[in-house]
C-alpha cells in the first residue's frame, strides 16, 4: 500500500486529499494517515493543507522498495525490488534468491555492501549512502553461450539512465564539461565512464545446465556520490558527483535504468543477439576510433577500435588496416597511455 499511496502523490499535479486515496485504493483513513506518518518517518516531506490535501515537497535520497517500485510504470523487466540496509553482496542475495525459486525480474539493492565483489576477484568497495548497489535476477530463454551479452545490455542501460539523470539537473560545478558531462559512455565491453573515469562496474554471474540457464544475476555497482577512493584506483575510479558537482537522487537512476534495460533487453532476446542494439552501443563506446592497447595473455599490441559487432566482439584495426576481433574475458584493453 506504501507503493501505491506514493505513486498516487508523486504523479499528482497538485494536491491529493486523503478522502481521494482511501477511495482510490479502497482502504480507511487511518491506514492512508499511518502510510503519511511512515513516509515522513523515512525522510518524505509533505504540505498538507486542510480541504486540499497532501503533496510532497521533498524526496529523500533512499532506495527503498516503494522509493524505487513507484518510479515504475509496470512494464518494465523489473518486477519486484528488494531492499536491504546492508548485506554482503546483492549477487549473493540474488543467487540466493534464485536458488529457492524467486522470480525472474527480481531487483536486490541496498544503501550498503559489506563484502561486495568487483570481476577477476576482486572487491567492491560499496560504502553506506554513497551508490547504488544492486543485482537483477533474470531467467532468461537463450543458450548459456549468450549470457554474456546481457552484461552489454545492462552496460546499456546503466549510461542511458546516467545521462539521462544527470542531464535533467542543471547547475554543474564538477569536473567535466556540460557537454561532456551529459555523455555517459561506455569502455568495452561493460565499464560505465563519466570524463574518462570509471564509475560504475558490472558483474555478471550465470548458473546454467550445458544447453539452458537456471539464471543470471547482473551485479551492478555504480559510484553516485563517493568522493574518496582508495589510493589503488584513484586514478581510474570517479563517482558522478565528482565528475558532474551534482548530487542526484539515486532511485531517479534505478527507475530510470528499468526503463532503458527493458528497451534494450527485449531487442536483445527478439534476435538472441545484439544485431538491433549495437548501433546504440558503438555510439556510447568511448574507445571507438581511438587506439588501444590490447593485452592478449603475454602478447601486447595496439590497434585502432571500431566498435562491437552482434555477439559483443570488439573489431579492431592494426595500423595496416588489417581488421580482428577480440573477446571480452580474453583480452584486456586500454587507453595508450592510462584507462582509456
Ligand atoms: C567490476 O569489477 O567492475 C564489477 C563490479 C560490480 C560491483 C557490483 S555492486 C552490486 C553487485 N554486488 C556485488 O558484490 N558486486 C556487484
Amino acid at each position: 500500500m506504501k507503493t501505491r499511496i506514493l505513486k498516487i502523490l508523486r504523479n499528482a499535479e497538485g494536491y491529493v486529499s486523503g478522502q481521494a486515496i482511501c477511495e482510490q485504493l479502497g482502504v480507511s483513513r487511518t491506514a492512508v494517515w499511518k502510510v503519511i506518518n511512515q513516509l515522513k518517518e523515512e525522510g518524505y516531506e509533505f504540505d498538507a493543507v486542510s480541504n486540499k490535501g497532501y503533496r510532497i515537497v521533498k524526496y529523500p535520497d533512499i532506495l527503498t522498495q516503494s522509493e524505487i517500485e513507484s518510479q515504475l510504470y509496470g512494464g518494465e523487466i523489473v518486477k519486484k525490488v528488494v531492499y536491504y540496509d546492508k548485506t554482503d553482496s546483492t549477487n549473493n542475495r540474488a543467487k540466493q534468491a534464485a536458488e529457492e525459486g524467486a522470480s525472474s525480474g527480481t531487483l536486490f539493492i541496498t544503501e550498503c555492501q559489506t563484502g561486495g565483489r568487483g570481476r577477476r576477484g576482486r572487491s567492491w568497495v560499496s560504502p553506506q549512502g554513497n551508490g547504488i548497489w544492486m543485482t537483477l535476477l533474470l531467467r532468461p530463454d537463450i543458450r548459456p553461450d549468450a549470457a554474456s551479452m546481457l552484461t552489454i545490455v545492462a552496460a546499456m542501460a546503466v549510461a542511458g539512465a546516467v545521462s539521462g539523470v544527470i542531464g535533467k539537473n542543471a547547475g554543474y560545478a564538477g569536473a567535466v564539461s556540460l557537454e561532456e558531462q551529459k555523455k555517459c559512455l561506455i569502455k568495452w565491453p561493460n565499464d560505465i565512464v563519466l570524463g574518462e573515469k570509471k564509475i560504475c562496474g558490472i558483474l555478471t554471474e550465470m548458473s546454467a545446465e550445458p544447453e539452458m540457464i537456471n539464471y543470471v544475476a547482473v551485479g551492478i555497482g555504480i559510484n553516485v556520490n563517493t568522493e574518496n577512493f582508495d589510493e589503488a584506483i584513484r586514478d581510474t575510479a570517479s563517482s558522478i558527483f565528482v565528475q558532474t558537482g551534482v548530487r542526484v537522487k539515486r532511485s531517479e537512476i534505478v527507475a530510470l535504468f528499468a526503463r532503458e534495460f527493458t528497451r534494450y533487453y527485449e531487442s536483445f532476446i527478439s534476435t538472441g543477439d545484439l544485431s538491433l542494439v549495437m548501433d546504440d552501443y558503438n555510439k556510447m563506446l568511448i574507445n571507438a576510433g581511438r587506439t588501444v592497447r590490447i593485452e592478449n595473455g603475454g602478447n601486447v599490441y595496439t590497434a585502432k577500435a571500431v566498435g562491437i559487432d552482434r555477439c559483443g566482439r570488439l573489431e579492431v584495426k592494426d595500423e595496416n588496416g588489417a581488421e580482428s576481433k577480440v573477446i571480452a574475458g580474453e583480452v584486456s584493453v586500454r587507453g595508450l597511455y592510462g584507462y582509456v
